[in-house]
């Protein structure tokens, strides 16, 4: 009896071994090609981030956490993207990345959207940033370092007055759904005044119309961002109006009350607006 008892834990024990020796092979398989990362059911690949994301030879896994810590908020006040990431940066924007990381954050707030219990009486208002949060500057960007080198609002202006940014495409989705249900997109943009009618006709151009309100920085103001933009979005509360959300690619977007009942930050690893 004891002898037969000790076989089957002898046998099971070997099956369990046998179970997570297969599994770990999984674990460890190095991916063969680029596709394979956007695969969901792929394993852990903690071994092959580097190959796969760096852009030298030790940039890989460097860039990414650098690229944590400004998403975090933790690395701030940066004035240019280390020179040894702009590679990962490149990668990150121009590749499946940035919008996988974009998607995340727009999911997510068309599920709160989903959520919300709406008065429908025209004063809930959603606050939306412009650039590199609804158009993106990635052309502009992708042939000055992707933020490595010193900004020159110079050239950046020259490109802002061509009009021609892309939307972002999963912005756009939350921008379009508000819209159906009855939510009014207010921008609040840190483009300046003089910029007013090439910053419409880009919007409109890129299939976006419909907001309520168009608010940009008025010659002369002095302050930060954060002082900048939440007030305005003071002045949309004293005006009857209710955030019920806030989306900006930079974190002088959301901080500084009011914030707005929710806010949603997407990537930018390419500039700091403090
Ligand atoms: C900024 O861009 C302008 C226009 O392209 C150029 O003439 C100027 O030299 C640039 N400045 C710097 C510091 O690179």
């Amino acid at each position: 009896m004891a002898m037969a008892r000790t076989t089957t834990l002898l046998l099971v024990a070997a099956a369990l071994l046998g179970a997570s020796c297969s599994a770990w092979e999984v674990n460890i398989r190095m991916p063969t090609s680029a596709a394979d990362v956007d695969e969901a059911v792929v394993a852990p690949l903690i071994h092959a981030l580097r190959p796969l994301l760096g852009s030298g030879k030790h940039a890989g896994v460097e860039c990414d956490s650098w690229v944590l810590g400004v998403e975090a908020h933790n690395v701030r006040d940066w004035k240019t993207v280390p020179a040894s990431c702009e590679g990962y940066v490149g990668h990150y924007m121009l590749g499946k990345h940035f919008r996988r990381d974009s998607k995340i954050v727009i999911d997510q707030a068309l599920a709160y959207v989903d959520n919300l219990k709406l008065a429908g009486n025209g004063k809930e208002v959603w606050v939306f940033d412009i650039d590199e949060t609804t158009l993106s500057n990635l052309p502009y960007y992708a042939k000055h370092g992707f933020g490595a080198t010193p900004f020159n609002a110079t050239s950046f202006n020259a490109y802002v007055r061509e009009g021609s940014a892309p939307a972002l495409p999963e912005t756009k989705r939350l921008y379009n759904k508000l819209r159906s249900v009855g939510i009014k997109p207010v921008f609040l943009t840190g483009r300046t005044e003089d910029q007013r009618a090439i910053t419409v006709t880009n919007l409109r151009r890129q299939g976006i119309s419909g907001w309520m309100n168009l608010l940009l920085k008025q010659p002369g103001f002095k302050g930060s961002a954060v002082t900048y933009k939440s007030g305005e979005r003071q002045k949309l509360q004293d005006a009857g109006y209710v955030i019920v959300g806030n989306i900006g690619d930079q974190w002088s977007d959301i901080l500084g009350a009011p914030e707005g009942a929710r806010t949603f930050k997407l990537p930018d690893p390419m500039y700091y607006i403090g």
